[in-house]
């Protein structure tokens, strides 16, 4: 997926061992309850994930961020980027959470999704993001009141 260019934290070529130490993290992270994570597998193996962070700041309570929403080039185009988004929103509704934030990679295939599942542009945050070819892109910053 990296290798594909997305917009996931990364840059190709990702050094030995850095998406094991990343998912460590995160594993720790779900460990400690901070993190919630949806994974789904056919026969083949993980075909997609998302998290969900809920803010843990006291005054943060109802808001919880949405993040690296990932479904594997095979299981595209099916539908299962929009289910993984339902879950996640049903899950932040379930923790009393009302308020959803996440941000993309302006003009991605993931941009435009969002838009039609409801959620509105807070704004672009020009040179956000390195790319692993050279230079940098914008990330779109969207929220959600659920
Ligand atoms: C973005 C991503 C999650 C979409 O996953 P998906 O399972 O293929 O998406 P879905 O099948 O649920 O399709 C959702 C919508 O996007 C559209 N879509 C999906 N792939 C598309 C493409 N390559 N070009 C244009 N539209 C596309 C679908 O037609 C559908 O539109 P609809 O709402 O009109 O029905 C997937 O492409 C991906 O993992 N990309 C790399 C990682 C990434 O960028 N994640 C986002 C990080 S914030």
């Amino acid at each position: 997926m990296v290798a594909d260019d997305a917009s996931v934290g990364f840059l190709h070529p990702m050094p030995a061992g850095e998406a094991a130490a990343f998912w460590r993290a995160i594993a720790d992270g779900i460990a400690a309850r901070d993190i919630l994570l949806w994974a789904v597998e056919d026969g083949g193996g993980p075909i997609g994930t998302i998290q969900l962070h809920p803010a843990g700041k006291p005054n943060g309570a109802h808001r919880a961020e949405v993040a690296k929403l990932m479904v594997h080039p095979r299981a595209r185009g099916r539908g299962l980027a929009k289910q993984l988004m339902a879950t996640v929103e049903q899950a932040a509704r379930d923790l009393g959470r009302r308020l959803l934030v996440l941000d993309t990679v302006e003009g991605g295939v993931a941009d435009s999704l969002y838009r039609r599942l409801g959620w509105t542009e807070a704004g672009k945050i020009p040179d956000f993001a390195l790319k692993s070819g050279g230079g940098s892109e914008a990330t779109v910053v969207f929220f959600k009141q659920i």
